[in-house]
């Protein structure tokens, strides 16, 4: 039995909507386990800009400080997109994995096997499913290197550096070496060492860990040919680790080997227990409000935090297992609405079905499957 502080960070866009579902679940699986939840909203992105001028409030960082994890919606859309760089709503995304340390983004990728259609591609190439890890360092590189506009004779020249030291190599290959012993023991290492010294740096660093690991197999191998090969062959990879603008780049393509980035979770990871937790998708501000979000991405990154920060594993897979649950009956987000379940009569005869549901009656859905599955487990804690 635990009590925990969770800040929530609904941002903008389907933000709220999504953290509500996830907000929903996590309360109804600490009521059968026993957990208590203590959340606490805060304000960071487009909506903080709007009600404190700044993208990212001190007041923010600080709840997020004084709490056990955070989890967070999505930041940005149209009507700051004129902004320039520091004023951005996804300043605030940036400045929270500076201030919290949080240097590890796992972004894992895996086909539920009741969308398999609607994965983009053959058969042939997902057989029986895909399940990827992206390990994609999270407070260096590019994103936070030197950057500025400067004058030229050949007008003005913008630049942003990508840079890396030893230490930030070594952090993140440990986390991802680490994860592929729990897994199938194989990494492979994205870097553009074929032109970039800072590659060449990430390439021996990454050799260097792995000698601690001998059980693991260690490919290196350059990002246009990964992102090929994730289309060509995605069965071949277990662990990707990669640099923070590869693995920002690589993880989206990989989301939609799964049939949608609507279904994909992530967690941002430091030094101790500590995690921050969003789905890998954006605001979609283009159907904010409608209630047509798909909050599987939240859902699942609420499972993760239960397992990354409170060490609650089994209460992490009943969530996963009730997404699995309600995606094989065949229950449907408009993201998803085009991979149909496929009935199979006595006959042999096929036909199918789908039941298109809001974000809402989703994220309802699942939590009444969490509740239905573990109703033995409730009746004998009442004993
Ligand atoms: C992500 C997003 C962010 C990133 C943006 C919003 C700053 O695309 O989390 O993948 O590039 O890291
Ligand atoms: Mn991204």
């Amino acid at each position: 039995m635990g009590r925990f502080k969770v800040a929530v960070i609904e941002g903008d866009g389907i933000g709220p909507e999504v953290c509500r579902a996830a907000c929903e679940v996590l309360e109804k699986t600490g009521e059968i386990f026993g957990h208590e939840f203590e959340f606490n909203k805060a304000l960071a992105g487009g909506i903080a800009i709007d009600e404190t001028g700044e993208c990212l409030p001190e007041a923010t960082v600080n709840l997020c400080r004084a709490s056990d994890s955070v989890l967070l919606g999505a930041v940005g859309g149209p009507k700051w997109d004129d902004l320039s760089g520091e004023a951005r709503p996804e300043t605030a995304l940036l400045g929270l994995r500076e201030e919290l340390g949080l240097y590890a983004n796992l972004r894992p990728a895996t086909i539920h096997m009741a969308l398999k259609n609607a994965c983009p591609l053959k058969e042939e190439i997902i057989g029986d499913g895909i399940d990827i890890l992206i390990v994609r360092e999270l407070t260096g590189g590019i994103y936070f290197g030197e950057k500025g506009w400067k004058g030229s004779k050949n007008g003005m020249k913008a630049y942003d550096v990508e840079s890396y030291s030893e230490a930030e190599v070594k952090r993140i290959a440990i986390r991802a070496f680490d994860s592929a012993m729990k897994r199938q023991k194989r990494v492979v290492s994205v870097d553009k060492a074929n032109v970039m010294e800072s590659s060449r740096l990430w390439r021996r660093v990454v050799t260097e860990v792995s000698h601690d690991y001998p059980e693991v197999e260690l490919t290196h191998m350059y990002v246009d040919n990964a992102a090929m090969q994730l289309i060509k062959d995605p069965r071949q990879f277990d662990v990707m680790v990669t640099s923070n603008i590869f693995g920002d780049i690589l993880s989206d393509e990989a989301s939609m080997i799964t049939g949608s980035i609507g279904l994909l979770p992530s967690a941002s990871l430091g030094e101790g227990s500590f995690g921050m937790y969003e789905p890998i998708h954006g605001s979609a501000p283009d159907i904010a409000g409608q209630n047509t979000a798909n909050p599987i991405a939240a859902i699942l990154s609420s499972a993760m935090m239960l397992r990354h920060s409170f060490g609650l594993i089994e209460e992490a897979r009943c969530i996963e297992n009730a997404v699995t649950k309600v995606l094989e009956l065949g229950y449907r987000t408009y993201d998803i609405k085009d991979s149909y379940k496929i009935i199979k009569s006595e006959e042999g005869r096929e036909s199918v079905t789908s039941m298109i549901m809001g974000c809402k009656e989703m994220g309802s859905l699942i939590t009444n499957m969490i509740q239905a599955e573990n109703k033995v487990f409730a009746n004998n804690t009442s004993f």
